[in-house]
């Protein structure tokens, strides 16, 4: 299956000159929602995985049929002040300002073996800010896994030697 044909690009959203690379064709689709999740599945088929983590909001689509097929917890990584135990920031940079994630710190055992998950690749500082979050708990970040990687952004730079795939590339 070509995935690329259930993911739609909408030019200039959400804001002028980024083509943004729209997923729900994918999701809607029943059988190209399935068989992305069995794509997904394959990167990490001879890993040994403990945790997965999924990034707020889009890595919540896949992260938690990861998790249900590895027969391991599910993880959320969110924005700051959603969560009510206590929780590991990291701060990382936009385009223009910064953000933050969390995670509830107790949810990453030191030695854990952790998946992290999420929609898109572009810059990498999402994802970055996530691997130092999972590692500054004791976590070791086994692969990083994504639907979609924007190569001309350069992400793959930022995680340096994290074990990274994607189903598809631009
Ligand atoms: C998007 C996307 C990734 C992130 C990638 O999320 O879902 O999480 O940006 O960008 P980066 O590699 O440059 O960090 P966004 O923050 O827009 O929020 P959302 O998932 O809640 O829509
Ligand atoms: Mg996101």
């Amino acid at each position: 299956m070509n995935f690329k044909d259930y993911i739609r690009e909408v030019p200039d959203f959400p804001t002028p000159g980024i083509s943004f690379k729209d997923i729900t064709p994918l999701l809607e689709d029943a059988e190209a929602f399935r068989k992305a999740g069995e794509a997904l599945m394959d990167f990490v088929k001879d890993l040994r995985v403990d945790k997965v983590v999924g990034i707020e909001s889009r890595g919540f689509f896949y992260a938690p049929i990861l998790a249900e097929k590895l027969g391991v917890g599910f993880v959320p990584a969110r924005k700051p002040g959603k969560l009510p135990r206590k929780t590991q920031r990291q701060t990382y940079d936009l385009e223009y300002g910064s953000d933050a994630l969390e995670i509830h710190a107790e949810s990453i055992t030191p030695g854990d073996r952790v998946l992290i998950h999420d929609d898109v690749l572009a810059t990498g500082g999402t994802a970055r800010a996530i691997c130092d979050l999972v590692t500054s708990l004791g976590g070791e970040v086994v692969q990083c896994n994504f639907l979609i990687e924007l190569e001309f952004l350069g992400g793959r730079q930022k995680l340096g030697d994290v074990p990274l795939r994607a189903l598809v590339s631009y």
